[in-house]
């Protein structure tokens, strides 16, 4: 295995040459992928601080003064709309002590810092420094700030703390040949379902490209109207994917309460698929909806995901739209809690002592591809 100029690997790093093999010779990663700080710390570096991430949805910052904020792995960020209608990110550190300015969310005209009432625009800018004037060598005028690389694709909002990473049309370039036909940005947000789980952020990523546990862990729900057959796996480089295979609606019995898209009118009752891009996104859809997963780690052993769930905006006018929706929603908070206890039970093997990896399935494909990639970006490519 090559090293990386960035140091040697951790040590966590034993014991992964056997993910390195082929699908049907490969065996899962150790433990310690999942547990140890040094892993989380080089991830971010890695990772995080360089891959363009979707923070949140255009409607949730839709009008003038909207804004959100997001601590990224210790790196407090707030994205927010300005008054000419342009969506900006910048690092939510003031600078004078680096309190953050912006706090939560919610709308406003500009940026007081709650410390000493240092004051920014909307486009970051210092516009007012109290009781400053006798302060040599400062002008605030010169002063804003940071700002952050931020993108949009299908009505989602991505960040990048990294000048140098390619643009988010080069990047996402996968993602946007093999999803685009999906229109995202046709639909609205009608739930977001948090997710603070007791599991590393690999766990919840894993769980959903995992095919293999459909009709077990799912037996009883969206299991029953699952399909193994006419799997279609599609690897990206870096270790995304996508993967359309065979289910039902995401509502009750697996029947639509909508009907189709309008725009995948084509596609049969059950077309379903499930999209990954490193490192943070995930885009699964039916035939009838689109639901976006994003995910961060939140320390080695603990992660937040939040579910958007999407319809189309026409719907949202119609008399019985929340009564049809919040089926949905139910449905959805049932299936996940179905998956929340598995990836905190996966969470609590990795550091029981009887645990040793176990090999992997066929139906683990892009797990494999997305692990393989993680390890080469995180340890160096396998020799
Ligand atoms: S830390 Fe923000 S004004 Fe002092
Ligand atoms: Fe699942």
């Amino acid at each position: 295995m090559a090293l990386l100029d960035t140091g040697a690997p951790p040590t966590a790093a034993r014991g992964i040459e056997r993910m390195r093999a082929p699908l049907d010779r490969a065996r899962h990663v150790p433990g310690s992928i999942y547990t140890s700080p040094d892993v989380l710390a080089r991830e971010k570096e890695v990772l995080f601080m360089k891959d363009w991430l979707m923070v949140c949805r255009e409607e949730e910052v839709e009008k003038p003064g909207d804004f959100m904020t997001f601590r990224i792995l210790g790196e407090p960020v707030v994205v927010t709309r300005d008054q000419g209608g342009t969506l900006r990110a910048f690092a939510n550190v003031c600078l004078h002590r680096g309190v953050e300015v912006a706090v939560g969310a919610g709308n406003t005209k500009e940026f007081m810092c709650p410390y000493h009432g240092w004051l920014y625009d909307l486009e970051g800018k210092l516009v007012g420094a109290p009781y400053m004037k006798e302060a040599e060598g400062f002008d605030p005028r010169t002063c804003r700030l940071p700002p952050l690389r931020l993108a949009t694709w299908g009505g989602c909002i991505f960040i990048c703390f990294d000048p140098a990473t390619p643009p988010f049309e080069v990047a996402a370039a996968d993602w946007i040949r093999e999803l685009s036909f999906l229109y995202p940005e046709r639909c609205r947000l009608s739930k977001k379902i948090v997710l603070d789980l007791d599991c590393n952020w690999k766990f919840l990523i894993e769980n959903v490209m995992d095919m293999y546990h459909a009709h077990t862990l799912h037996g009883a729900s969206f299991g029953k109207h699952t399909s193994y057959d006419g799997l279609n796996v599609k690897l990206f480089k870096n270790g995304g994917v996508r993967s359309d295979y065979a289910s039902g609606p995401l509502a009750p019995e697996g029947k639509t309460l909508f009907g189709k898209l309008p725009w995948l009118a084509d596609k049969p009752d059950h077309f379903a698929l499930f999209s990954y891009m490193q490192p943070n996104t995930y885009l699964v859809c039916r035939v009838d909806q689109v639901r976006i997963l994003i995910t961060w780690p939140e320390g080695p052993g603990k992660c937040r995901g939040l579910m958007y769930s999407l319809f189309p905006k026409e719907h949202f006018a119609e008399p019985d739209f929340w009564e049809r929706a919040d089926k949905y929603h139910a449905y959805l908070a049932y299936v996940l809690g179905e998956d929340s206890d598995m990836v905190r039970s996966l969470q609590r093997g990795m550091t029981a002592r009887a645990f040793a990896p176990g090999p992997m399935a066929p139906l683990e494909m892009a797990i494999h591809h997305f692990m393989n990639a993680y390890l080469d970006r995180m340890f160096g490519a396998a020799a």
